[in-house]
């Protein structure tokens, strides 16, 4: 550990990198728009750097950790986002302003920033966090909208108004999900009455793939600027975006990523999004909902007509399966019967597969083992067809008709949408892990 006391003249930017923490003494600073005044104290985690512009002569003591630095510059990326930002927020309102760009470039500071600027020029501001890997202010696997009412030094600081479930942390193959719920937060931000409207996208943005999901993107929110960040490892695909939007009336904008910004690893992002899902489930308890009363999407294995007991115990001769294997649930879903076994492994030959065809029609047959359903993360819906919570299934008992959830929403549950992350309670250190992913 080392301290240090630091004096910064008007218009001087200090990098720093954590684990450090600071405490501004005399002066004022801006970060990422946030307005600084003593004895303003702060904490730069590990995973994180930072630009202090000084408005005025400051001083500042410092203590660093291992690892951590710092660097005094006069021209720094942030002046120049803070300019552009200023003019930006001169046009017409209601703006939306969307930033994109890859991981690690910027977006959640700049829009940290558009944010900051516009509350504190007195704009209604409100921010829709769509960065389901990333989120900043709602938990991982939903999109969530955010308003502001004061200048925040951190986007986790914003109150989430509304939430739009996506269910899980990668936008591939659901970037239809993921423009649908930021229209549906767009239109709620107007209904707010918005004036500025920033969209923070995720950082998907290698290759012709993800650059054709930001253009539809774009297209069907129809922004008033698009800011695009340009990081050196896709300056193509920044190149590609702009050319696509210079066909058209599309306000772009391309600023640079910040020099000697602190990157985050695979396990940094993971311990970031359990950080969230920790917060978002603090003090959760068991919940057992009765499967009869409750409406479930986006989960086929409990669709359709449940098998009876003695449809079962065909189908158990059907599959061949040991005396001691037990068939727990069953049921035919467009076509595809969807059994969950119990006590050992189901091996398919073509006798099986023919008996199959012979009894049940042309089916795929999808089997899925015990407690395959453990940890799956839901959205709450209540009564008003709201999303009202986070939570996750511990178990479906098919026997006795409950979905088991852990969860701490209070309200009544009428219903619930599956997602594909599993998630479970560590009960040593009482957070909530990721341990996987499952698609039928
Ligand atoms: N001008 C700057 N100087 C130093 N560090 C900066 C600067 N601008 C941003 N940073 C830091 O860079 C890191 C990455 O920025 P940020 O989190 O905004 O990127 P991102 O694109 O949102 O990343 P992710 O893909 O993880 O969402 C953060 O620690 C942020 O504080
Ligand atoms: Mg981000």
């Amino acid at each position: 550990m080392m301290q240090k006391t630091i004096t910064l003249e008007k218009n001087n930017v200090l990098k720093i990198t954590g684990p450090a923490s600071f405490v501004l003494e005399k002066g004022a600073v801006r970060i990422f728009g946030f307005k600084a005044k003593p004895p303003f104290k702060y904490v730069v985690p590990s995973y994180k750097s930072l630009p202090l512009v000084a408005s005025e002569k400051s001083c500042l003591n410092i203590v660093l950790g291992e690892g951590a630095s710092i660097n005094v510059v006069e021209n720094d990326t942030i002046n120049v986002w803070e300019n552009l930002v200023e003019k930006v927020l001169k046009l017409e309102k209601p703006l939306i302003i969307i930033t994109i760009g890859t991981i690690d470039s910027g977006k959640s500071s700049l829009t940290l920033l558009i944010a900051n600027t516009a509350v504190n020029m007195g704009y209604k501001t409100s921010i829709i966090d769509a960065d389901i890997g990333q989120a900043d202010i709602g938990p991982p696997t939903f999109i969530t909208l955010g308003i502001l009412n004061k200048q925040v030094v951190s986007l986790t600081e914003v109150k989430p108004a509304t939430y739009s479930f996506i269910g899980t942390t990668t936008p591939y193959r659901v970037m239809d999900k993921v423009i649908a719920a930021i229209l549906k937060l767009l239109a709620k931000s107007f209904n707010l009455n918005s004036q500025v409207i920033i969209i923070n996208t995720d950082g998907w943005f290698k290759g012709r793939k993800a650059v054709e999901a930001k253009l539809q993107t774009i297209f069907h929110v129809k922004p008033h600027v698009v800011f695009i960040i340009k990081k050196e490892n896709c300056i193509n695909e920044v190149d590609v975006l702009f050319k696509y939007l210079n066909r058209f009336n599309v306000n772009a904008i391309v600023v640079e990523s910040p020099k000697a910004i602190k990157e985050r690893s695979i396990s940094e992002r993971r311990s970031i999004r359990e950080y969230l899902y920790s917060k978002y489930f603090y003090g959760a308890k068991i919940v057992d909902l009765d499967l009869e009363n409750l409406v479930i999407m986006n989960l086929d294995a409990l669709k359709g007509k449940f098998f009876n007991c003695k449809e079962k115990e065909l189908l158990k001769e059907i599959l061949s399966l040991k005396p001691e294997m037990q068939i727990l649930h069953a049921t035919i879903v467009n076509n595809n019967l969807i059994v969950v076994v119990k006590g050992g492994t189901v091996i398919v030959d073509s006798n099986v597969l023919r008996n199959i065809k012979e009894t049940y029609g042309q089916v795929r047959l999808k089997v899925l083992s015990e407690n395959w359903e453990k940890g799956l993360v839901v959205s709450i819906l209540n009564e008003n067809l709201e999303e009202a919570g986070i939570g996750y299934i511990e178990k479906i008992n098919f026997e006795k008709g409950i979905v088991r959830i852990r969860t701490n929403y209070e309200g009544e549950i009428c219903g619930l949408i599956v997602g594909n992350i599993r998630l479970m309670y560590d009960e040593k250190t009482h957070t909530v892990r990721e341990w996987g992913k499952w698609s039928l």
